[in-house]
């Protein structure tokens, strides 16, 4: 039972999100181009004899309180190992293990923090328990922990589609685009994206645009900042501007600091701004001051979720 897998996980921005349309099962269908950015949860997963799984969280630079009461089975992470146990049909020494991890993305953003704490749990337990686990059934492992999870294993720009189960890596193996420079910022607070959905469906629009993941898509291929700015869009943005009305005026503020545009991400609260270079993020970043919660990131787009660390020591 020695040994220990670690796996730093990206933070993602939605670069698109668009609602294709309201399902039975309560979610939305979705359309979004999901990009890794340079912020990373760092998740340490050691295996144990007992079959007991344990979740310890630490803060770098975020505030992790909202964590002490929520229940460590509520935890993503934690549900990403209970839904690999089953999904391995608990076989013996394939069930219990501690999990640590050291939070840098803000909770409740909209940026994938847990998420990406779940995504990375999957990446160690695959490399610990289930190397040869197809990849299809190893990613609706993911999709059953969260909607998010299965664009987050797969890494680097994606296609998300249908609830979030849907996903394809965007840049073709090989292909190295140059990064995109963003600045994100975080005014402090949580959105839950079930309140965000629901709000959304009292207004009860759909938001489809023709042809908007494909332009943003090639940008990104391309790593063309210019090209990319257009098509930049979150249906969720305006409803979440009406209930937190701070999430607009970050987003303006990134504006007026020189971003190409600015966007929410995902349901927010985050929001982030595109910059010309890294120059210009920098120059954004300062215009924030020092008291918000704001960083300069680059894009991923052509990332990839590894486990690293002994096996056994
Ligand atoms: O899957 P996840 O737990 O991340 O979803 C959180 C909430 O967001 C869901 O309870 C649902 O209200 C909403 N959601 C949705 N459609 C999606 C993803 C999330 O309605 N595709």
């Amino acid at each position: 039972m020695d040994g220990y897998v670690s796996c730093d996980a990206p933070a993602k921005l939605n670069f698109t999100l668009e609602i294709t349309g309201r399902r039975s099962d309560g979610y939305h269908d979705l359309r979004s181009v999901v990009v890794p950015v340079s912020l990373f949860e760092t998740v340490t997963i050691r295996p144990r004899g007992d079959g007991a799984v344990t979740c310890r969280t630490r803060g770098d630079g975020v505030d992790v309180s909202a964590l002490d009461s929520l229940a460590p089975e509520k935890h993503l992470a934690v549900k990403a190992v209970r839904a690999m146990t089953r999904a391995l049909a608990r076989q013996p020494g394939k069930s219990g293990c501690d999990v640590e991890i050291v939070k840098r993305v803000p909770i409740g953003a909209g940026m994938g923090g847990g998420s990406a704490d779940a995504a990375a749990a999957l990446v160690c337990l695959r490399a610990l328990w289930a190397p040869d686990m197809p990849v299809a059934d190893w990613l609706a492992v993911g999709a059953s922990v969260g909607s998010d999870v299965p664009a987050m294993m797969l890494g680097g720009a994606v296609l998300m589609e249908g609830r979030g189960e849907r996903v394809r890596r965007l840049i073709p193996q090989g292909e190295s685009p140059p990064p995109m420079w963003v600045v994100v910022a975080f005014p402090g607070f949580a959105v839950s994206t079930k309140t965000v959905y629901d709000a959304y469906d009292a207004k009860n629009h759909v938001d489809m645009r023709s042809a908007l993941w494909e332009d943003c898509a090639r940008s990104v291929r391309n790593g063309d900042v210019r090209e990319c700015a257009p098509s930049l869009f979150n249906g969720l943005q305006s409803v979440v501007f009406e209930f937190h009305p701070t999430t607009e005026r970050f987003c303006l503020a990134l504006r007026r600091g020189g971003a190409l545009k600015s966007l929410l991400t995902g349901s927010g609260s985050a929001v982030f701004g595109l910059a010309e270079s890294r120059e210009a993020a920098e120059g954004m970043r300062r215009t924030l001051g020092g008291e918000t919660w704001a960083k300069v990131l680059r894009t991923l787009p052509d990332g990839v979720m590894a486990a690293h660390g002994p096996l056994v020591p």
